[in-house]
């Protein structure tokens, strides 16, 4: 996930890292009582789908936003053992984009929530430094 970029100049890993601290500290502070292994578990494989969304690989990225919660799901239960709820986190983060994969548990809208407002900081303010 290192070797991946994500937004600007921010990796995949770096990305997950921002949007489980932001989870985190949205749980904490609205004291929302959600599982915090549940949701620091789920943010970091959020994104588990394991190529560079930019590379031109004949086409198939350009559905990047609608498949690759799933491919992050089949990844992430191949090389861990998550539970449920886990598992409804990562396959459910790109709600509305994915539309009837609602987020149905307070861990996934946290995650979900999150992970919309980190994307929105890192393409807006990080972005690649040009060449
Ligand atoms: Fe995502
Ligand atoms: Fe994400």
């Amino acid at each position: 996930m290192k070797n991946y970029c994500q937004h600007g100049r921010i990796s995949t890993y770096d990305h997950c890292c921002h949007v489980a601290a932001l989870s985190y500290s949205i749980n904490k502070k609205l004291h929302l009582g959600g599982d915090v292994r549940t949701i620091l578990t789920g943010a970091m494989l959020h994104d588990f789908y394991l190529y560079d969304w930019h590379a031109d690989d004949g086409g198939t990225h350009n559905w990047h936003g609608y498949i690759h919660a799933g491919r992050a799901l089949k990844n992430a239960q191949t090389y861990f053992s998550i539970d449920k709820k886990t598992q409804e986190v990562i396959r459910c983060h790109m709600w509305p984009l994915n539309l009837f994969s609602i987020p149905k548990s307070r861990e996934a809208w946290i995650v979900c929530a999150a992970d919309k407002w980190v994307s929105l900081q890192e393409t807006l303010f990080m972005r690649r430094k040009k060449t």
